[in-house]
């Protein structure tokens, strides 16, 4: 066990046995739209986009909307005004806490106008229920460099956006016309974007790369079945090892990834990469079949010079899946949830098709990922519920700043499509750990904005039933953005923190630098034996616009 968790020594006068509900799923509320990304933007809102052609009931200024504001408290959809095609884009927060929707598709026969250069602003929202809170999207006045579709975006250690790949036009499958570079928001090389040999070099499954910001500032990818750490000071990459046996996991070959939570005192990255598949990318997508198995394996390395030198270690899931999603929880663990067992992403693109999908036997039962347990032990869905709603191709999930999982959207079809077997899904959906029915520890008079490298005091409360010797963890998370089975800029850091030994308050270390943890917002989790704390909304670092200098101490 880790230092920082400091045991509990005082014993408590009464232990009362309090059991709940344990994990289950509850169906509440419609999207309206297909949410097929989405982002918690707000302590009671997510932002949801679509594709301007899907043609959902949620409408505005007289056609269907492809954005909408998702009120977590009422679980009602309210139509955003989006002028650009958000279709297939990525995004995240800068450090002063804006959101901002990255890339798109440009299509002609729509009510959207081209969003492959598409920079969409949604300004901190302090309202609510979202009155009053509008996205910016003017793709003359504020754009990318490059066209982008299927881009992966990631907020880095000056608090800037960073852009990674896609494509430039429209491709049904492989990425037949890449934009193989890297280019930032706010701008950097004065707007030039970088050449990258590695994008190149991972054609033609390339598709939303899956980039990590390391605790150094260095970036982690992997595309197709490749990996690199990426210098965004002086601009190199280094090589490292392949994912093992083959498998591939970016798009259309979706697996996913994870950086594991980051412990004090030394923050070892520590990456995992699970799902996608082992079919050789130079198969013609129309050779491929939705029944082909899809890869159960989780592959994890460790980022020191020994980790590297020692590969991946890999285990297997308990069932293949293609276009799973990872989510960090305030636990420590990893939830692996949605996705298919069977075929691809994408849709009406390989030989053998499911309807119109690329993918079949959806993934019905998630399981929870324990980075701490021995290799061959760290996988189970022991007391984790089955779902009948298949979440394919175009879905998203997150955790929610209450501590439960949102999870929205699967549309493998080209518009709303109730006939076929993967149908058009606007059900949202929330897995609720077994702490959302227990009596919950509490937060509260914590700082609204953070520095790094210093000390805050908190109040806290923890219900009876907790025992004696209890551990006391404190998660900083960044919710992630979800788009295509990744969860970019998603990062758990653990606190040090030491409770007071009248147990009511608890003195919090907040992350050495912006390197450990990206400046920009965040949520605090407090989680006392077995349960956990609703997440207390925090600005890390100073709230200064991007680019911001370096703060705190190196590490
Ligand atoms: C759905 O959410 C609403 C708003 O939070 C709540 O009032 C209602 O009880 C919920 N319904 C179910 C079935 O959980
Ligand atoms: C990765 O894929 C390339 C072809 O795309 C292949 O040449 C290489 O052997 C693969 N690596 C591993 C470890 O399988
Ligand atoms: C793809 O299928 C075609 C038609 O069945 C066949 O001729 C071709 O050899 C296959 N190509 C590969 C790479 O499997
Ligand atoms: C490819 O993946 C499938 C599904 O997981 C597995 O059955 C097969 O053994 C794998 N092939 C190789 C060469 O690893
Ligand atoms: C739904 O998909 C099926 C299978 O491709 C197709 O025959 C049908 O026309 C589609 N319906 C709509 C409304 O697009
Ligand atoms: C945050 O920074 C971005 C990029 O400079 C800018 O567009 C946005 O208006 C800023 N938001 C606030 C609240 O300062």
């Amino acid at each position: 066990m880790n230092l920082f968790l400091h045991t509990l020594f005082v014993a408590i006068s009464t232990s009362t046995l309090v059991t709940g509900r344990g994990w289950e799923f509850v169906t509440n509320g419609t999207s309206g739209i297909l949410a097929l990304e989405a982002i918690i933007v707000s302590p009671t809102l997510a932002i949801f986009f679509d594709f301007s052609g899907t043609g959902g009931p949620l409408q505005i200024n007289g056609h269907s909307a492809w954005g909408a504001l998702w009120n977590l408290e009422t679980n009602q959809a309210t139509a955003l005004d989006v002028v650009s095609d958000t279709f297939c884009a990525s995004g995240g927060l800068l450090s002063n806490g804006t959101m901002v929707s990255v890339g798109g598709i440009g299509l002609t026969g729509t009510t959207a106008i081209d969003g492959r250069m598409g920079l969409r602003i949604f300004e901190p929202c302090s309202s609510p229920d979202g009155e009053g809170c509008t996205l910016f999207d003017n793709p003359d006045l504020v754009h990318l460099a490059e066209t982008r579709w299927y881009p992966s975006s990631l907020r880095v250690f000056d608090g800037s956006l960073m852009i990674v790949g896609g494509s430039h036009t429209a491709t049904t499958f492989y990425n037949m016309d890449p934009a193989n570079s890297f280019e930032f928001f706010p701008s950097k090389d004065g707007g030039t974007p970088r050449p990258s040999a590695f994008l190149e070099r991972s054609l033609t499954a390339n598709l939303f790369p899956r980039v990590l910001a390391l605790p150094d500032g260095k970036i982690f990818m992997v595309a197709n079945n490749q990996s690199i750490i990426y210098d965004i000071e002086a601009d190199t990459e280094t090589i490292l090892p392949d994912l093992p046996n083959g498998v591939r996991a970016t798009n259309p070959f979706d697996g996913t990834i994870t950086l594991l939570p980051l412990s004090p005192p030394l923050y070892i990255p520590e990456v995992l990469v699970c799902g996608g598949t082992n079919t050789s990318d130079l198969i013609p997508s129309l050779n491929l079949s939705s029944q082909d198995p899809a890869s159960d394996q989780c592959s994890r390395i460790t980022l020191t010079p020994a980790g590297i030198k020692k590969g991946w270690e890999v285990e297997r899931m308990l069932e293949g899946r293609m276009m799973p999603e990872m989510t960090l929880l305030p636990t420590g663990q990893v939830l692996i949830i949605n996705g298919a067992q069977t075929g691809y992403a994408a849709f009406s693109s390989v030989g053998v098709l499911q309807g119109n999908s690329n993918a079949d036997h959806a993934a019905f039962t998630p399981s929870l990922y324990d980075p701490t347990a021995p290799l061959g032990h760290r996988i189970s869905n022991k007391g984790l519920p089955t779902t009948d709603i298949a979440r394919l191709y175009h879905s998203s999930v997150s955790l929610t700043p209450s501590g439960n999982i949102l999870i929205a959207g699967s549309n493998p079809n080209a518009n709303v499509n109730e006939t076929v077997k993967f149908l058009t899904e606007f059900r949202v959906q929330y897995l609720n750990p077994p702490y959302f029915s227990l009596p919950r520890p509490t937060l509260s008079d914590v700082p609204a904005k953070i520095v790094f490298n210093s000390k805050f005091t908190v109040r806290v409360t923890f219900s009876a039933h907790i025992a004696a010797f209890s551990v006391v963890k404190v998660a900083l998370m960044d919710l992630g953005y979800s788009s295509h089975a990744f969860h970019s800029s998603s990062r758990l850091v653990w606190l040090e923190a030491k409770l007071s030994s009248d147990r009511k308050t608890l003195e919090i270390s907040s992350p050495p630098n912006n390197r450990v943890y990206p400046p920009g917002p965040g949520y605090i989790y407090l989680t006392v034996g077995d349960t956990t704390s609703v997440g207390t909304h925090v600005m890390v670092g100073s709230g200064a616009s991007p680019p911001v200098p370096d703060q705190g101490r190196k590490i």
